[in-house]
């Protein structure tokens, strides 16, 4: 039986703490594989999108990523699309969100450095839905730490068995290469990225002919045996989440990328069978299953500045999606996907065929949300996508006080894109925005500037803490009509609880205990 094409299908995502290596690693990969041609082509496709489009100003400025997006390479005959995650800690929501549409992610650590405290953050996102890590250990061309001890902090605070598969050699100006463990071979270094030599054996005489000293002949072979001591890679381990396989190399010097891309290809998983609910009741979506599925992990406006489009990211679940077809939500909205793009490296192409495991970009002008479930019978909803209570809330206000009303469409539509929160409070007309951080605040107000056309102040808001109320309907009611002073609704209608401090929240769970105060949630 000839393969299914979901099969050859590869959706990974790179975590890191700001300043690892991401944006290197991603580049010199497509490079590697040959999805693009030219270093820095994608910071170049940045710079020509920043001119574009003026809100990408704070990125600039900032000299961070904020938006994301989805790039697309083959290698060995299978599809890789890399799901690009923004890598500044304000934007974790989001980042859970891509991350729930990876199969697999590559953690990206600096040599020097180790476990930063965003890779934990992120890690622990992946630890939720247990996907399966590979780890490459960046930077070896600086000064790094001793590399046992950076695989002891993993395993210490990541609780992950790690199996190195290869061995620097040194690090820093010292740095002659790595071996790989499993075959004995031996990388030799070059400073030059672009003539990075050939294996050889990994024996004292052919790294002595290599050039490297007999001080660090001695030291790699010694370290390479003690590295072999870890317990062997098991491919099971890793796929449940329990061991990472660890690489070594210098993206900025093209070191070590091609090994890591192999092992993308020979150990991550392709699209796995998924629980959805049909009905109500759960079903398994494999990749194969006929029905067309897919939900959208993210909303981005303004791709194009030409029109006020926004494209909705879906990652296909199940069926063979055509172009031309209907796809209907879980609430029974119909969206003809006339236009699906998928991405390349530097460009866009329209879709004729999708399948699992692919990444599909449908333009549409708002009718699409984070976390809609998309299926030919609109009856199939997938898990939710939770939205986590925000950490800040401000309120928010126009300066010209007769544009409230373009001011309340302008956060409506920028809630919907998920990243940020809008709270209509019980009583009066006041407007809450919750976001993860203030850097989402500082791009709320930029973007309703340049694209809204309005100059809005975000004020502090007497409360500090948003939560939902879940419970039985009645109970909720009779909470909500209680204490109508601290109520809210979000963009859904769903009831919240906005109050001064966490003693409030506290106090509102002591007297209500049939009633639950939710940091996150799900939508049903
Ligand atoms: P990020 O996306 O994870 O934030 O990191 P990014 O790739 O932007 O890399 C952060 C800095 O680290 C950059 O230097 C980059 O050149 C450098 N870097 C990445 N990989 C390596 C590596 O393997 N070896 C060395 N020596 N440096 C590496 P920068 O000075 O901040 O930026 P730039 O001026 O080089 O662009």
């Amino acid at each position: 039986m000839s393969q299914h094409p979901s099969q050859t299908r590869r959706v990974f995502a790179i975590i890191s703490h700001p300043d690892a290596g991401k944006t290197t690693l991603t580049e010199t990969m497509l490079l590697s594989a040959g999805a693009i041609h030219q270093a820095g082509r994608v910071a170049a496709r940045g710079e020509a999108r920043r001119t574009q489009s003026d809100w990408m100003k704070i990125e600039q400025e900032r000299g961070i990523s904020v938006s994301s997006s989805v790039m697309t390479f083959e290698h060995k005959d299978l599809t890789f699309n890399l799901l690009d995650t923004p890598g500044h800690e304000d934007f974790s929501e989001d980042t859970y969100r891509t991350l729930t549409a990876a199969d697999s992610a590559i953690m990206v650590l600096d040599a020097a450095k180790g476990i930063e405290p965003q890779t934990l953050k992120l890690f622990e996102v992946c630890r939720m839905r247990n996907i399966p890590i590979v780890t490459f250990i960046n930077k070896l061309d600086r000064e790094a730490r001793d590399p046992f001890e950076t695989l002891a902090e993993i395993e210490d605070k990541l609780q992950l068995h790690v199996v190195p598969m290869q061995w620097p050699a040194g690090s820093g100006r010292r740095f002659g290469g790595m071996a790989d463990l499993r075959n004995d071979k031996f990388y030799p270094f070059s400073a030059n990225a672009d003539q990075q030599p050939a294996a050889i054996e990994f024996t004292p005489e052919c790294l002595s002919t290599a050039g490297l000293d007999d001080v660090l002949i001695d030291e790699v072979i010694e370290e390479a045996e003690l590295a072999k001591e870890y317990p062997d890679f098991k491919l099971q381990s890793f796929l449940d989440g329990d061991m990472t396989p660890v690489y070594f190399g210098s993206a900025l010097r093209k070191f070590g990328i091609t090994q890591l891309i192999d092992a993308l290809a020979e150990f991550v998983p392709g699209p796995q069978t998924e629980t959805a609910k049909k009905n109500g009741q759960p079903v398994e979506i494999t990749p194969s299953s006929k029905e067309v599925s897919g939900f959208v992990f993210k909303v981005q406006a303004n791709m194009d500045p030409n029109h006020r489009d926004r494209v909705a990211f879906v990652r296909l679940s199940s069926g063979e999606f055509k172009r031309g077809m209907k796809l209907k939500t879980a609430e029974n909205k119909t969206i003809s996907v006339h236009n699906p793009i998928l991405f390349f490296a530097q460009d866009r192409e329209l879709a004729d065929n999708a399948y699992a495991g692919d990444v599909i970009g449908v333009p549409n002008h708002g009718a699409l949300r984070v976390g809609d479930s998309l299926s030919e019978s609109g009856k199939l909803r997938f898990a939710g996508i939770p939205n986590f209570a925000p950490e800040i809330l401000r309120r928010a206000r126009p300066l010209d006080p007769l544009k409230a009303k373009h001011l309340r469409k302008a956060l409506e539509s920028l809630a919907e894109e998920g990243v940020t929160q809008l709270f209509r409070p019980a009583m009066g007309s006041d407007m809450i925005v919750g976001a993860v951080g203030s850097l989402q605040i500082d791009v709320m107000a930029e973007r309703i500037k340049t694209e809204y056309n309005l100059e809005v102040v975000f004020e502090s808001a007497i409360y500090q803490i948003a939560r939902w109320v879940s419970g039985e309907r009645e109970a909720v009611e009779a909470f909500a009509a209680k204490n109508q002073g601290a109520m809210a609704t979000d963009l859904d209608g769903a009831p919240v609880l906005l109050a001064k401090s966490a003693w409030d929240v506290g106090y509102a769970q002591d007297k209500n205990p049939e009633l639950k105060f939710l940091k996150t949630k799900e939508r049903s």
